[in-house]
């Protein structure tokens, strides 16, 4: 195999309780990417559509992941050619949906599969959190490790990494309401408190625990008891016009809970059942309109694959 086509999965992190621990993977979000092996050594990004993303290697997360799993796939495998790169972006940077972790996650497994898979999708999520860096400042697996593995991820630990992929419940809807503002994630990150109180410690790793119980027993209102964040969302809400109003008007119409998707600005509602979903979504969609700002709404079930070739 010398080329590959994928589709890379929009994901959902922190997903209220857990900042840069918890993630989802979506189903109907992603962007597609072409990877081929050519003779010339090195990482080349040879085309970018739908977004305007530097095409230098080390400027761009896909190269900068791919640059990162290349330099350790050669303790693995004989490496005597290089990797041509296309990226045909959908999903919007700055969208808080995994913009770049799906450029990151894309590129690594992608070249994985061209060098005949030395290394299992766990070990993928090392090299594209270092494609994360370029686009947040930091290395943070909660999007890349859901795009990477499907379904939930929760990042038990970071030195070293490990992740946990949970199952989701067969029933369970993401709605995700994107306003038309960017929200740069280093500029969400600026604004978080390096402490937290005892108090909100205590709050938020229980409703960590929760969660992660909910979705081991299928209990829908455990997990939406569970959605809940008092440490990030506070800090946070004030940078997405109409956070309050949205997430309440998705809770009176049936969500099990609603936050902000990763640094923001989208909005996500967790639903149980399509039907559920729906009403929820249209309900969304109405009250963005008193904010004037356009907005797109997606209506997803949990992806159980993550990154797959197409
Ligand atoms: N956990 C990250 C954050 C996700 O909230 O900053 C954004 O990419």
């Amino acid at each position: 195999m010398n080329e590959i086509k994928i589709f890379c999965p929009a994901t959902i992190a922190n997903l209220s309780c857990g900042f840069d621990v918890l993630g989802l993977c979506l189903e109907t979000i992603g962007d597609e990417m072409i990877i081929r092996k050519v003779n010339e050594k090195g990482i080349r990004i040879t085309k970018i559509t739908g977004a305007d993303l530097p095409l230098e290697t080390e400027k761009n997360v896909a190269g900068v992941a791919a640059l990162a799993i290349c330099k350790d796939a050669i303790n693995r495998v004989s490496l005597d050619h290089g990797f041509e790169i296309e990226i045909h972006k959908k999903i919007k940077a700055g969208s808080g949906i995994g913009s770049s972790s799906a450029s990151a996650a894309g590129s690594v497994f992608g070249i994985n599969e061209l060098l005949g898979k030395p290394f299992s999708r766990h070990e993928l999520v090392e090299f594209a959190m270092k494609g994360e860096v370029v686009a947040s400042g930091c290395e943070h697996a909660d999007n890349v490790a859901p795009c990477l593995l499907g379904g939930f991820t929760l990042v038990r630990g970071y030195d070293p990494i490990d992740v946990i992929r949970i199952e989701s419940p067969e029933e369970l809807y993401a709605v995700v309401l994107h306003p038309h503002i960017e929200v740069k994630t280093a500029d969400a990150r600026a604004v978080l408190q390096p402490m937290i109180s005892l108090k909100s410690a205590i709050t938020q790793w229980g409703n960590v625990g929760g969660l992660i119980a909910g979705l081991y027993t299928k209990d829908y209102e455990l997990i939406g008891r569970s959605l809940q964040d008092v440490v990030v969302e506070p800090l946070r809400k004030h940078l997405i016009p109409s956070f309050d109003e949205v997430k309440f008007t998705a809770m009176h119409h049936g969500a099990l809970g609603a936050g902000i998707s990763g640094a923001g600005p989208s909005i996500f509602a967790l639903c149980k059942g399509l039907a559920v979903a729906e009403k929820v979504a249209y309900a969304m969609t109405e009250e963005y309109l008193n904010t004037g700002i356009p907005a797109d709404i997606h209506i997803s079930k949990i992806n159980p694959i993550g990154v797959s070739i197409i």
